[in-house]
């Protein structure tokens, strides 16, 4: 049978337990899903297309309204050729998962050595989404079972499907091996998903910011607008922006 690798990859994970949870949008379409391992973790690479690719094909489903897991036919569809031991090491990739609170330590770590913004704030940043105030998206990126990165995004007030990028950190020795480029496609991913527009990022013009200008339009951010002496006298505000 004909199944594109990433398919089979993800057939594969199925098989051996994990599952796709999904919410409905109230005309009952599947508006957003998430697709964890046996063990529960959120792999980021299973998009709406391609689930609704396995679903037409018959090789999910879903039952009484619980999560879509593979059928027989997915089962066996799945290539033997994928071993074990090339599964385990996919498990090994990184993992974005929705942030919990289990994650605030080590993320208090990615905040402390980037700088990007006093760790003690973050419980304090955390609690509107904890308390259903905000649909602001937490994203944190694991690695070997340790969160190591993160992503907050906001709604833009005011305005129609626009989003605002406010934190994007990956602990610093592990940055430059593409774990921010995988929690912003996550992010970019969830907020497609759920029809929104526009994703916009503000950053600084300094020196001391190239790498992160650099690493905004190598992920198909541009440069929108430039706002002279923003942040301080010669350090402009510097507005990326991408439509989702
Ligand atoms: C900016 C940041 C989130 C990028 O995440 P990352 O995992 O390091 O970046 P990726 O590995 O996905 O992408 C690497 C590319 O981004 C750029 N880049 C940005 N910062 C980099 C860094 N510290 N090390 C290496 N590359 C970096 C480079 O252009 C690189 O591409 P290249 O190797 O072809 O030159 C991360 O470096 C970081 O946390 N920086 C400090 C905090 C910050 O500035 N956040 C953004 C403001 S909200």
């Amino acid at each position: 049978m004909n199944i594109a690798t990433h398919e089979q990859r993800i057939l594969h994970v199925l098989a051996q337990g994990g599952a796709i949870q999904f919410e409905r949008t109230t005309n009952a379409k599947v508006r957003e899903i998430f697709f964890l391992t046996r063990k529960g973790h959120v792999l980021a690479d299973c998009s709406l297309k391609l689930f609704d690719r396995l679903r037409k094909r018959r090789f999910i489903k879903s039952e009484n309204g619980q999560p879509y897991r593979a059928t027989r036919l997915g089962i066996r569809s799945v290539n033997p050729q994928y071993s074990t031991d090339k599964d385990i090491q996919e498990m090994k990739k990184p993992t974005i998962n929705p942030t919990s609170s289990d994650d605030i330590p080590g993320l208090k770590t990615v905040l402390d050595g980037t700088e990007l913004f006093p760790s003690t704030l973050l419980p304090y940043m955390r609690a509107p989404a904890l308390k259903g105030e905000t649909e602001a998206l937490w994203l944190t990126c694991h690695q070997d079972g340790e969160a190591v990165g993160l992503c907050y995004t906001v709604p833009e007030d005011l305005a129609d499907g626009t989003w605002n990028m406010l934190a994007l950190a990956v602990r610093p020795e592990l940055q430059g091996k593409r774990l921010g480029a995988a929690l912003l496609r996550a992010a970019e991913q969830h907020l497609k998903g759920k029809g929104q527009r526009i994703l916009i990022v503000d950053t600084s013009g300094s020196d001391d910011f190239a790498l992160t200008r650099k690493f905004h339009a190598k992920n198909g951010y541009e440069e929108e607008a430039r706002i002279r002496d923003f942040w301080a006298d010669e350090d402009d505000k510097v507005v990326f922006r991408k439509a989702l």
